[in-house]
Formats: structure tokens, C-alpha cells, sequence
């Protein structure tokens, strides 16, 4: 590979989304657009990286570009087109002797096997300049590549393009690979377009032609790697196609989709070998799944790490916490962050869970709360059983030991202590430490009164 410095374009207005997002900082497969390129010129080793951007002073694309360390961002004052978009990263690559591997941020279903490909061809031929077309099925709105009998002549934008031009399939995928020299020298040389007013990136081509520059047209054979999002349409479409990927990934892996059209997959998240993935589940963020797990229909999990041979039922909520192998959960339980489950734990229907550490064979089945608590191994937590952890200012905490025997619709009023072994008489309001072994009870008695409804009825009549 020759040694070679990118430029990312991002500085356009993106007014076709119809959006007040910046076009790059839409969420596609849970990362915003723009880190798919950002990867890319990391993956191909860009010796700098420049993204160009709009100028709005506190941008939320900026800021985000501001947390990758090897990016320079590059300002471009005025939205005037693609070709003044790489004018302004002169400054920048002045000292660059190499090549310079352009390509659109709105593009990230490109493939680096793709990119090294190209830039290796353009390398190889010593060419001067090199772009990559290829061939929509639906050209509408992209530059056609217009030919002489085989020969390249110019690309032409749709808006500008005759009858005839409209109806060429071949299209400009926007990305080019071009000698750092010559680029900034006929870059300043570029005039805009009467039409738009816009310098057009794509001119290069028309005016290597005509210098009889060296130029390579490299054909990328999958159509998709280049659609260009400009819709939200065309980012409907672009997140299906890279979930299919994603999907094709990770049964490459042996992981066994039930239904391959209703699997919701993020980029970042983590399969094992073996585990099951129902209709309608969503892993979502850094989630990472272990192997042989069985997540059914409905289940949401978002940066969850989940150990091998989890059970995860229908219609449960996970987010941000920690699952220990041959855990079960659910039907409809809701797992907040910071929560911890140790092996073999059981969180049935309608318990939520916040910042809980539980060990390893603690039951909770049905319609509890534990929040802000810590349950010792092979606790039983009965049906109904709330820690009251929140008294209006602050959080306490409830401490369960292990081994504890909770009956059902028990309060627990934070911050209290049950000891290992103890016992809990159902209906319960505890609000004072419970040592280990013993039976903590907090009811009322039960009183029958004898003859009572009858005694009711004459007061009535
Ligand atoms: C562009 C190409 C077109 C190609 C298509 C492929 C031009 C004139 N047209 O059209 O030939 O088929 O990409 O997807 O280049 N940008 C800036 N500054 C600007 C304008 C745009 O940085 O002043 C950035 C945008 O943020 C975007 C990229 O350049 O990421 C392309 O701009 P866009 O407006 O999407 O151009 P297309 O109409 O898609
Ligand atoms: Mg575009």
C-alpha cells in the first residue's frame, strides 16, 4: 500500500433528511454514520485523516469528532460544493507527498477490502487519478459516468445531465484516489457551476481527461457498498443491508436466527456459538452474549454482558448490567443498570431489578422490586417483595444474606440487614436488622369476630 492521507467529506448541509441532526450524526446500527468512514481510513492506515465539516460553531458532529484523537477536522465555511470541501483541507496536506483517498461520510456501507483494493490499483498503474464507479439499478440523483465508446469523458450530476445522460446506469461513487500535487494544483483551478454555484469534486476526472493525465475507473462490483444517504429513505434502506450483514456474520459463527427478517442487531454487539435469537429481539450498544443462550421473542438488551447458557424469556428488558452462566429470566422482567446476577439466578415475571447484586441460585419469580440490594446465594425472594429503598431524598440499601427464606409481599424499608439463614413472615413491613436464623415478623394479628356480618346487618336496618 502507498502511503496515504484521507479525506472524509461531511461538510454539507444534508437538507434532503429532513432533519435538525447534523446528516453523519444519524444512528445507523447503533453507531452514528460517520464512524463507519472514520473506521475505514483507520483500517486502511491514513497516515492523517481529515473530516471536513460544517460550520456551525458547537456542532454535535465537532464534539464528536473531538473524542477520536487521530482525526484533524477541517471547518469548511461555506457549503460550496465537494470540490471546495477539498480545497479547504490545503492547509492541512500541503506537506503531503503521497495520495489522497477521498470519500464521502454518507457512504458506510463501503468495505475496506474494497477501498485497499482500489488505492493498490491506482498505486500500481501509477495513475495520476482514480475514482470508483459502479451500477444502480436506480441511478436517480447520483453523477453519471458518462462514456465515449469505453473511454471515460466527464461525470455529470443529475440535475445537470441531458435526456440521454439521465438514463446511463453507470454511476460516481464519490470515491477517488488522487496524487497529492496534482489534486491541490487543479482543485485551485476549479470553477463553480452555473447552475448550482457549487464546485464539483467530480470535475477532476473531466479535467485529468483532459491534461490525458493517467486515470484508473475502478468498477466496484457490489452496488450496495455505495449508496449514498441523502434520504431518510436511503437510510432505511442502508441500516436494513448492514443488519443483514451483521446477520450474516454471526450465523457464519453459528449463531441460529428463527427468523432473519425480525432480528434488530447493532454493529458493536457480541454473539456466541449456539445461542438462539427469536422474532423481534434487540441487542443493542456493546452487548455481548455468551454461547448456547436462548433469547426469546421480544427480548430488548442493551449493553448487557450475558454469560453462556442464559435463558432470557419473552418480552424482558435488559440494560447495562451483568449475567452469570444458566441464568433464567423473565417472561416480562425488567433488568435496569448496574445489576448483577450470579449463576443459575432466577428473575421471573414482573420483577425489576436496579444496581441488585444477587448470587449465584437466587429466586425471584414474580412482581418484585429489589433495588439498591445485595442477596446472598440461594436466597428465595417471595411473590409481591419490594425494597422500599427511596425515602423522598436519598437511596439505601437492603442486605440479604444468603440462604434467606423471603415470604411473599414483604417490604423491606432501607437501609436494613437480614443475616444468612433468616426468615420472613409474608405480609411484613421490616424496618429493623434481622439477625442470621432468626424469624423477622412485622404484622398485625389476626382477630375473627364472631357473628360480625350479622351484627352489621341490624345496625343497617
Ligand atoms: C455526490 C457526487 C456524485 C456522486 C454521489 C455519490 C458531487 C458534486 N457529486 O453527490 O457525483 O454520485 O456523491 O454518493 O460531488 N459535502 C461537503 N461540502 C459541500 C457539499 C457536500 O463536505 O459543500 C459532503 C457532504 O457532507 C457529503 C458528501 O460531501 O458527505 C457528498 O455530498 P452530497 O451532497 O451528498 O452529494 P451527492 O448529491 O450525494
Ligand atoms: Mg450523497
Amino acid at each position: 500500500m502507498p502511503e496515504i492521507a484521507s479525506i472524509i467529506l461531511a461538510g454539507g448541509e444534508g437538507v434532503r433528511m429532513q432533519s435538525t441532526l447534523p446528516k453523519v450524526m444519524h444512528p445507523l446500527c447503533g453507531r452514528p454514520i460517520i464512524d463507519y468512514p472514520l473506521n475505514l481510513a483507520k483500517d486502511l492506515k491514513a497516515k492523517r485523516i481529515v473530516v471536513v465539516t460544517p460550520p456551525a460553531k458547537e456542532n454535535l458532529l465537532s464534539r464528536h469528532l473531538r473524542q477520536f484523537k487521530w482525526v484533524s477536522q477541517v471547518v469548511q465555511p461555506k457549503s460550496l460544493g465537494t470540490g471546495d470541501a477539498v480545497r479547504v483541507c490545503f492547509p492541512l496536506l500541503k506537506n503531503f507527498k503521497g495520495f489522497v483517498l477521498i470519500f464521502c461520510a454518507d457512504t458506510p456501507l463501503l468495505k475496506s477490502k474494497t477501498l485497499k483494493l482500489f488505492v493498490e490499483n491506482v498505486h500500481q498503474t501509477d495513475a495520476t487519478l482514480g475514482f470508483i464507479s459502479t451500477r444502480f439499478e436506480n441511478p436517480e440523483g447520483c453523477g453519471r459516468v458518462v462514456r465515449n465508446a469505453s473511454e471515460i469523458e466527464k461525470i455529470v450530476e443529475e440535475k445537470e445531465a441531458s435526456f440521454d445522460e439521465k438514463r446511463i446506469k453507470e454511476i460516481n461513487t464519490g470515491v477517488y484516489c488522487v496524487k497529492s500535487s496534482w489534486l491541490f494544483e487543479t482543485i485551485k483551478a476549479l470553477k463553480p457551476h452555473p447552475f448550482s454555484e457549487e464546485y464539483y469534486l467530480p470535475d477532476i476526472v473531466r479535467e485529468a481527461i483532459r491534461q490525458k493525465q493517467k486515470i484508473v475507473g475502478f468498477f466496484g462490483e457490489d452496488p450496495l457498498e455505495f449508496l449514498g444517504i441523502n434520504t431518510q429513505k436511503q437510510l432505511a434502506v442502508a441500516a436494513k443491508a448492514l443488519r443483514c450483514r451483521l446477520i450474516e456474520h454471526w450465523m457464519a459463527r453459528g449463531v441460529v436466527f428463527t427468523d432473519l427478517d425480525q432480528v434488530y442487531l447493532e454493529a458493536d454487539v457480541s454473539i456466541g456459538k449456539g445461542t438462539i435469537l427469536e422474532p423481534q429481539v434487540y441487542l443493542q450498544g456493546k452487548t455481548v452474549i455468551g454461547k448456547n443462550c436462548h433469547i426469546e421473542c421480544g427480548a430488548v438488551l442493551k449493553d448487557m454482558i450475558v454469560g453462556d447458557r442464559v435463558h432470557v424469556k419473552p418480552y424482558s428488558i435488559l440494560e447495562g448490567s451483568r449475567i452469570e452462566k444458566e441464568a433464567v429470566i423473565g417472561p416480562f422482567a425488567r433488568i435496569r443498570p448496574e445489576t448483577y446476577l450470579g449463576k443459575g439466578a432466577r428473575i421471573g415475571n414482573f420483577v425489576e431489578l436496579k444496581k441488585a447484586k444477587l448470587g449465584a441460585g437466587v429466586k425471584a419469580n414474580h412482581l418484585s422490586y429489589l433495588g439498591d440490594a445485595e442477596i446472598g446465594a440461594e436466597t428465595n425472594i417471595g411473590c409481591g417483595t419490594i425494597t422500599c429503598n427511596y425515602d423522598g431524598v436519598k437511596k439505601h440499601p437492603t442486605k440479604i444474606g444468603k440462604k434467606v427464606f423471603v415470604g411473599s409481599d414483604v417490604q423491606f424499608v432501607a437501609p436494613v440487614k437480614i443475616g444468612d439463614g433468616a426468615f420472613i413472615g409474608a405480609g411484613s413491613t421490616i424496618t429493623e436488622n434481622v439477625p442470621g436464623k432468626a424469624l423477622g415478623i412485622a404484622r398485625g394479628r389476626q382477630v375473627n369476630k364472631k357473628n360480625w356480618s350479622q351484627k352489621k346487618k341490624k345496625i343497617r336496618n
